[in-house]
């Protein structure tokens, strides 16, 4: 087992320092400097960005909506797909004007994107406009980026190639007030042969139990209600611990917390997923009877060159086996379309495993080429519109599935958490108020604001594809 390399107390006070230095220095400022973090990718990149606010407020930033006015931009991107990319590189593309009407502003691109050689060369060559890249095991040294950045006209890159390191001690900057996202892990070891991450996120490192539970504790004591735990894969959580723990061993830590609360997390591997995990996940009253469990993909050969360590007949008896204990988990699941090579005849197992399985929710991806991936080299003799023609019967097919199981609610009480008022775009069907059962689904709700963070019983009175719509009794 390789040992875990820890980012020492001395870097992290070092770090804490610069950033101390330049609050004072922002501070004698007319005003202070406006932020912009935009997010693009996972809820670990989210849970980043968190941090990258939390170090901003830290060293004296203001944040803003408007990249017109924000004296720096901080881009966290995402390189899991070619379509994540393009859309960051067309964003950055549009900042030169910005830049244009403002000379003096900084922009900064970080995340999983620009851990990739290519694309920091593209970015010197092409992006003139974009002052400071850092790759995501350089985070924690944002503030020391900040203050060389301050004090030279130089364009700064900073990548490493390491397998990465834990940090602990960063600040963390929340938005929401109900809703939390906690890292367990970081890292992937699992290799997918299509898949980017484990090349720019480095190999799986858990965290201490203690320090998972303590930041647990403080988030309840700040009145967080959902809780979601995560990482690449959680259910390998603890393998690089020495066996002194593992992921089921931290959820019936975590539930045996005092108070109302839920606790979500996310992805799990079907390879690592197992009896003990079900069993736990129907002991522990406060963990959610929801697990989301990709499958890829439902051929044999498949799932052997995709690497993932299941077959089609194991992925579907762990389905059985996890309904056995909790008859109304809701699963849903990831899908690639469209692997190099993968026949029609191939697909029809994909389309066979949506059809027995019958998720909840399904999130259908067309495969995209990544550059360095084992599954680059590999023979793609399908045109795009073939993919394209089985992606949309595969969306047909489970609309229709998630149309019968949303209906099935109707009627029915739900015990939901109120976590948030509904976008402007849902306010058009006049609910204001967002809700998530303990299976994760989604209730609209009316009400007043004074109802978020509290768990109530819902009617749920009506339903489309992707929420329910539900009344208070
Ligand atoms: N670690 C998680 C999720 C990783 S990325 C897991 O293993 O489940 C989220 C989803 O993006 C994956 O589940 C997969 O369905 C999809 N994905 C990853 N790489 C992809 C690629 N090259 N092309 C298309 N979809 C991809
Ligand atoms: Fe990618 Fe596979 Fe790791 Fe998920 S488990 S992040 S799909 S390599
Ligand atoms: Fe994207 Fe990186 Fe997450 S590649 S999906 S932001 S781990």
């Amino acid at each position: 087992m390789a040992q875990i390399r820890e980012i020492s107390r001395e870097e992290m006070l070092k770090q804490s320092e610069i950033m101390r230095a330049l609050s004072e220095k922002n501070a004698a400022l007319d005003a202070p400097p406006l932020a912009f973090v935009d997010t693009y990718g996972c809820q670990q990149n989210e849970s980043d960005s968190e941090k990258i606010r939390g170090m901003l407020i830290n060293m004296g930033y203001e944040f803003t909506k408007d990249d017109n006015s924000a004296d720096l931009i901080v881009i966290n991107t995402c390189a899991v797909r070619e379509h994540a990319e393009m859309r960051v590189l067309g964003n950055v593309g549009a900042l030169v004007h910005t830049k244009k009407a403002k000379p003096d502003q900084k922009i900064a691109l970080c995340g999983c994107m620009v851990q990739q050689e290519h694309v920091v060369e593209k970015i010197k060559k092409s992006f003139p406009q974009v002052d400071l890249v850092f790759g995501p095991h350089e985070l924690y040294r944002f503030p020391e980026l900040i203050d060389r950045l301050g004090k030279s006209n130089k364009r700064i890159f900073e990548i490493r190639k390491t397998d990465g390191e834990r940090v602990e001690g960063l600040p963390v900057y929340r938005q929401d007030s109900v809703k939390a996202w906690l890292s367990v892990m970081y890292g992937c070891n699992n290799f997918c042969s299509y898949c980017i991450v484990p090349y720019v996120r480095g190999r799986e490192r858990s965290r201490e139990p203690e320090l998972v539970l303590k930041e647990a504790r403080e988030l309840l004591s700040k009145g967080y209600k959902d809780i979601t735990l995560l990482g690449q894969n959680v259910n390998s959580y603890g393998k690089d611990l020495g066996g002194k723990t593992d992921f089921s061993e931290l959820l019936m830590e975590l539930d045996r917390l005092p108070g109302e609360f839920v606790i979500r997390f996310m992805t799990s591997h079907p390879k690592d997923a197992n009896l003990k995990l079900f069993r736990t996940m129907a002991d522990c009253s406060k963990v959610e009877n929801h697990i989301h469990l990709p499958f890829q993909a439902g051929n044999n050969r498949i799932l052997r060159a995709m690497n993932r360590g299941y077959t089609k007949e194991s992925y579907l008896s762990l389905i059985d086996l996890a309904r056995s204990l909790m008859p109304d988990i809701s699963i849903t699941s990831d899908v690639i379309v469209g692997f190099p090579g993968e026949t029609d005849e191939e697909f029809e197992d994909t389309f066979d495993v949506v059809n027995r399985v019958r998720f909840d929710m399904l999130f259908t991806f067309l495969y995209s080429r990544r550059k360095g991936t084992p599954a680059e080299k590999l023979h793609d003799p399908f045109t795009k519109e073939e993919k394209q023609c089985r992606f949309d019967r595969l969306i047909k097919l489970q609309n229709k599935i998630s149309a019968e199981k949303q209906s099935s609610h109707v009627g029915r009480i739900e015990r939901v958490l109120i976590d948030g008022e509904t976008t402007q775009k849902n306010r058009r069907e006049k609910h204001n108020l967002t809700s998530r059962t303990s299976e994760g689904r989604l209730v609209l709700l009316n009400g007043p604001a004074s109802l978020i963070g509290r768990f109530l019983d819902v009617r749920i009175t009506g339903f489309t594809t992707w929420s329910l719509y539900g009344e208070t009794i």
